[in-house]
């Protein structure tokens, strides 16, 4: 098993202990983010003014999206760390927002087959345990003519760089919750998505703003039991 595949294992005890570790990071979340932020800030308005319809963000976090959404957006958010959306719950108050905002598990879902026209996620599946279940539950929930929207930070593919990024992500992962070594391009393929564009942002062009659409059938969607 490669470093990777180890680190990205799902399972419970993964999944607990990635909510244990963002309650923990939840009240100073928006304080470690805030120099990134500055320059994520134009990718995340340029990325959600694409939304519309029902929309399902996955991973809201603190709702750092929550300014980006076209006015009257209908969004439902969910998040694995109670924390996380308490300060989500308070932010969308504060910008006169009623989104609906729950505790939820990326990796499964509690909605229906084609239910939502846009599905978002930023920064979110290099925290997931098993990324490709739960980019293939996005697959399942997004309506066969909607789309799927993400930005994410991925692993450098350069021989050094790539490496070093492989060896430090356990520490990464204990700190902040994160794998800086996520192959996100590939995994959204993985689960069966069509990607239909991809921009790269960033240093190394290490995030990823990628649109991706669904399978043009339900039964063509691959799901993990
Ligand atoms: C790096 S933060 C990004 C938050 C937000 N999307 C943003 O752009 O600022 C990752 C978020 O994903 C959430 N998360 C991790 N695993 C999850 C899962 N299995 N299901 C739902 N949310 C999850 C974490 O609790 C955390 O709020």
């Amino acid at each position: 098993m490669t470093l990777e595949e180890k680190n990205n294992k799902g399972g419970v005890a993964l999944t607990e202990a990635t909510k244990t570790r963002y309650n923990r990071i939840a009240p100073i979340y928006n304080i470690i983010e805030s120099i990134p932020e500055q320059f994520f800030k134009a990718l995340r308005k340029k990325l959600l003014a694409q939304a519309k319809g029902k929309i399902l963000e996955v991973g809201v976090g603190t709702g750092k999206n929550f300014p980006y959404y076209p006015k009257g957006a209908d969004v439902t958010g969910i998040d694995i760390a109670d924390q996380m959306i308490s300060i989500a719950r308070e932010n969308a108050v504060k910008l006169g927002l009623s989104f609906n905002l729950q505790e939820g598990d990326a990796q499964d879902l509690k909605f229906s087959d084609n239910s939502f026209d846009t599905v978002v996620a930023t920064f979110v599946f290099c925290s997931v345990p098993d990324p490709i279940k739960g980019l293939k539950e996005i697959h399942r929930v997004v309506k066969r003519d909607g789309q799927v929207l993400f930005l994410e930070h991925v692993r450098i593919d350069e021989p050094v760089i790539g490496w070093i990024m492989d060896r430090m992500n356990a520490l990464f992962v204990r700190m902040l919750g994160a794998n800086i070594n996520r192959r996100t391009v590939e995994n959204v393929k993985k689960a069966g998505l069509t990607i239909e564009s991809l921009e790269h942002f960033g240093p190394m062009k290490m995030v990823k703003m990628i649109i991706a659409k669904p399978s043009k059938t339900i039964e063509a969607v691959g799901r993990d039991q």
